[in-house]
């Protein structure tokens, strides 16, 4: 049972490096949390500004996930999806900042490409279509995690599928306030800055 468990802790340490936190704070541009949705990704880094800071937020957050999966996957190709799940969780849920993470977009990207890189072709290609249809990173973000269950179901394992489903449901939970300022027309599209924290 230990290489399960390193799987799962390697995976989960990883996922919760806070790296959109990390970078804003060591750019000098403050404490993320007390910035537009509070939020720790790549959109919010965004909103500070700091454009460079926020594609380097993006490409660790992915990068992270799909470290995760591999680490599992070299411990044994079994380990994997369990290598992902990890990740993912400590991402939304790190403990060095009490639970209070992110909310899995930018990661399950890394994830899903290195478990099925057809399914995370898949979910980057919704991302930047709904994204530059809408304006809304929230809107792109949630339909990405809707589309990657149904690409897994599609193209690739029935677990694999699974996974991405509970997933799904962590990054819609996760998106609850973007939501609720969805239906309120309070949501700022990318490049506006956010009214209310949340
Ligand atoms: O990935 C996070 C994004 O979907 C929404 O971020 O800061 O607008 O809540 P934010």
């Amino acid at each position: 049972w230990t290489a399960p468990l390193a799987a799962l802790v390697l995976g989960y340490l990883l996922g919760s490096i806070p790296f959109g936190l990390l970078l804003t704070r060591i750019g000098g541009a403050g404490d993320l949390r007390a910035i537009g949705s509070g939020n720790i990704g790549a959109t919010n880094v965004l909103r500070t500004g700091r454009k460079g800071l926020a594609a380097l937020t993006l490409l660790l957050d992915v990068a992270k996930g799909a470290a995760a999966v591999m680490v599992a996957r070299w411990i044994n190709p079994d380990y994997a999806l369990l290598g992902g799940l990890a990740a993912f969780l400590g991402h939304c849920y790190p403990v060095w900042l009490r639970f209070h993470g992110g909310k899995g977009v930018a990661t399950l990207l890394g994830i899903a490409l290195a478990l099925s890189w057809p399914v995370g072709l898949v979910y980057a290609g919704v991302w930047l279509t709904v994204l530059a249809l809408f304006r809304y990173s929230s809107v792109g973000g949630m339909a990405a995690a809707v589309s990657a269950p149904v690409a897994a179901a599609l193209w690739s394992e029935f677990e694999m599928a699974v996974l991405l489903l509970a997933l799904m449901l962590i990054v819609l939970w996760k998106h609850r306030a973007n939501i609720e300022r969805l239906l309120s027309g309070d949501e700022p599209r990318v490049g506006q800055s956010v009214g209310q924290s949340a």
